[in-house]
């Protein structure tokens, strides 16, 4: 199982939309997916109508009163599972955690052989859930909206990246919300270069469809096709597939 994190400690961004998208693209190659989300707020686990709070959740796995199979559920979509979030995470202390920052990826250990990608959602914080997150990372994508605030605060994340992550971390910046005009270029061109973050070549083009997926639940692919923020995320899945393939054969991130 190769896992790959989607986070930025800002809000808003596209996290929860690009995993939800990447894990249905993922599944829609034929490939198994765990969608893990471990923001309290719960939006994967809603949007894939998993969000229960009389049901174990990742909170139960963090604190070691389930193995991950008691707390793993079906989602309607072929190939997806979910491992949903609770509000309660939000209570999960430093001290609960029954492996301490190795919690998460000792937990998803057990069912790794099940799946070809994990998939997490991450919360828009920096705190001991996001060095336990990182602990578990093959790949991390940082989804960036091209704007002024993104580039602020980019290195935060580095830093939690190097720290926390495993040394042959790989980490890319994938712009989301993209919008066709000056600022933006400037944007785009002001976080590369002052962060040195490499980024992927496809951007997520900002489209009315993301909304409409969002209010019916259901992917893009399976709602809005041939919507411009559908092939894009099928592009970038393509452009993610390609990489690890070139990293696995080379050995290089
Ligand atoms: N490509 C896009 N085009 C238009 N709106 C988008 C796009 N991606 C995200 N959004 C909007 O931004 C909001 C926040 O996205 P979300 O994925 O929930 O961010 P995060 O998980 O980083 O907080 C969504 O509710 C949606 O309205
Ligand atoms: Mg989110």
């Amino acid at each position: 199982m190769r896992t790959a994190i989607i986070y930025n400690h800002k809000g808003g961004c596209s996290k929860t939309v690009t995993a939800i998208n990447f894990a249905d693209n993922l599944a829609g190659r034929g490939y198994q997916v765990l969608v893990v989300d471990m923001d309290p707020q719960g939006n994967a686990s809603s949007f894939f109508r998993r969000y229960n709070i009389n049901k174990t959740s990742v909170r139960e796995l963090l604190t070691g009163e389930v193995r991950p199979s008691r707390c793993r559920y079906r989602t309607n979509y072929k190939g997806i599972d979910i491992i949903p979030s609770s509000l309660g995470l939000r209570a999960v202390t430093s001290d609960a955690l029954v492996a301490g920052r190795d919690t998460l990826k000792e937990g998803l250990w057990d069912i790794s052989d099940k799946y070809d990608y994990c998939i997490i959602d991450c919360p828009p914080s920096v705190d001991f859930l996001t060095e336990v997150i990182m602990a578990t990372a093959d790949d991390v994508v940082i989804p960036l909206k091209p704007d002024r605030f993104s580039s602020d605060g980019l290195w935060t994340v580095m830093d939690l990246v190097y720290n926390f992550g495993p040394e042959d971390v790989a980490v890319r910046g994938l712009f989301t919300q993209f919008y066709r005009n000056k600022d933006t270029f400037a944007s785009i061109r002001n976080i590369t270069e002052t962060s040195g973050v490499p980024v992927y070549d496809n951007v997520i083009r900002r489209c009315s469809a993301v909304d409409h997926s969002i209010l019916v639940r259901r992917p893009l692919a399976k709602c809005a096709s041939k919507s411009t923020a559908a092939q894009d995320y099928r592009d970038f899945t393509e452009e993610y597939l390609e990489w690890v393939k070139e990293v696995k054969e080379d050995g290089i991130a």
